[in-house]
């Protein structure tokens, strides 16, 4: 599809004014592009109706809040945060099914929304569902955790709010050629996707806090060393079994971390990356002596299909 942008952000701005009328409006950012973009139309649309939300999981990455709040500030938006790990890690725990943590995940985020919505007297959510996360949690590939009204689930009557979903028809390609034309820097509209249950996708097994806390750590070495070669997406994941190490000259019975890096238009589908080995070395470096828990570091090889992008 051929998308005419400054049509589209017209259109949407309209409908988001019309949906909205003169209530306050709620909208959930990550700090992603998908969530940024609506972030912006509904400033555009709603003023300081708008309010705009950080939820701050436990499950973000290292520089993630801090991103969103100074990106959001030149289109003269103030980013609230609500903090709400232990309310996360408390309905993780025990889990370690990928579709149960998935589902976890989602009724958390939105009972957290729902509370976050009554507080500021809001009665719909606005939220960054792009055309992928459709098609995929239709196909029952994995439940997108910000997919409800396309699989029966009506957020009205399960969680007391309605759900705008600008983006909804729309691709990734096309969400960053939106959040070019808005005005949002490079760093916004060129960045790596990150999935919204975020480093919870990329903890095999149950997802305590120490293990995140590794996982953080991890992945802000491989985005880093990885930035250069600009991957469609590019992240780490820790697996939840163990391996024998030397650390310090002694037996070690340590994590075990998987790089993924991926080429992909839209993450329907995606070829693996061709990382030149010093990058792979230099990142296989830092992770061992920065991050003392991790014994062994491997890279993945594996297109989608067979495999889908992230791990659970
Ligand atoms: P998969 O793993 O299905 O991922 O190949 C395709 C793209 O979607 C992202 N992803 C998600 N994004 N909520 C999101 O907002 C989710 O629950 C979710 N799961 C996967 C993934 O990072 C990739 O870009």
């Amino acid at each position: 599809m051929q998308l005419k942008v400054k049509q589209f952000i017209r259109k949407k701005v309209e409908e988001i004014n019309k949906e909205a009328g003169d209530r306050t409006t709620l909208v959930a950012t990550s700090g992603g592009v998908d969530s940024m973009t609506c972030a912006v139309l509904a400033h555009k649309a709603l003023g300081r109706r708008a309010v705009i939300l950080f939820i701050d999981d436990g499950l973000m990455r290292e520089d993630d809040e801090a991103k969103a709040r100074r990106e959001l500030k030149p289109f003269g938006i103030k980013l609230k945060t609500l903090t709400a790990q232990g309310d996360f890690f408390r309905v993780l725990k025990g889990k370690d099914d990928p579709e149960q943590k998935r589902k976890a995940f989602r009724q958390i985020f939105y009972q957290t929304l729902s509370k976050a919505l009554k507080r500021s007297k809001a009665e719909s959510l606005i939220q960054g569902t792009i055309a992928a996360d459709i098609i995929e949690t239709k196909a029952e590939i994995k439940t997108q955790h910000n997919i409800l009204s396309q699989i029966g689930i009506d957020p009205k009557k399960r969680f007391g709010f309605k759900v705008v979903e600008p983006l909804r028809e729309i691709f990734k390609y096309q969400v960053r050629r939106v959040a070019k034309d808005l005005g949002f820097s490079r760093r916004v509209y060129q960045q790596m996707p990150f999935p919204g249950p975020g480093l919870a996708t990329r903890v095999l097994g149950e997802v305590t806090p120490g293990k995140v806390k590794i996982l953080r750590r991890v992945t802000s070495i491989v985005e880093e060393e990885i930035a250069e070669l600009k991957p469609f997406q590019a992240f780490a994941v820790l697996l939840n079994d163990k391996a024998t190490g030397i650390k310090k000259k002694k037996r070690s019975f340590g994590n075990i971390i998987v790089i993924r890096s991926v080429e992909s238009k839209d993450a329907m589908t995606a070829s693996v990356t061709k990382v030149p080995w010093r990058i792979l070395e230099r990142m296989r470096n830092r992770i061992i002596s920065e991050v003392p828990q991790v014994v062994k570091v491997l890279f993945d090889i594996t297109p989608k299909p067979p495999s889908t992008i992230e791990y659970i």
